[in-house]
């Protein structure tokens, strides 16, 4: 196994910001999700740029997250399983589409899926 962090085997903030874009547009046509993000009340480039923060910072990077916190930003909204599953498909698509790895693919969804129960039904 590599030595180095999860945030410089993905690419740095270049590649992932690539990926958040990516996954933010799958969102917004992806029939399960769509219409929450036709609701949201930041700004796309302000929930891009949050999504890098919380991901570089996660990864090893030397981004500081300055958002909610996952049951903060996510309470109110209900969000079921299957909306998580979404989300999940949707992450697993912008990383394909973006050339990363199996094992990077496979960490990136382990540390995501870690947040199911600060975002589901809160
Ligand atoms: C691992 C899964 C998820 C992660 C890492 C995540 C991350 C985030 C982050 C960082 C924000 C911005 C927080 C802030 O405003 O300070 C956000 C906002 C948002 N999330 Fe999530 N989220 C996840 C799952 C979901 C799910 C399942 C849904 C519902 C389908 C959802 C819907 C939204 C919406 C609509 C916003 C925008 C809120 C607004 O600006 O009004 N998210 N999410």
């Amino acid at each position: 196994m590599s030595n180095s962090s999860l945030y410089d085997r993905l690419g740095g903030e270049d590649k992932i910001r690539s990926i958040v874009t990516d996954l933010l547009a799958l969102h917004k046509q992806n029939p399960a999700i769509s219409v929450r993000y036709d609701n949201a009340k930041k700004k796309d480039a302000e929930i891009i740029g949050l999504v890098v923060e919380l991901l570089g910072s996660a990864t090893g990077g030397p981004q500081q997250y300055t958002g909610m916190d996952m049951t903060t930003a996510h309470k109110g909204m209900n969000c079921s399983e299957a909306e998580f599953v979404a989300v999940l498909d949707d992450l697993l698509e912008a990383l394909t589409k973006n050339g990363i790895g199996e094992l990077e693919k496979a960490e990136v969804l382990a540390l995501n899926y870690a947040l199911k129960d600060e975002i589901v039904h809160v």
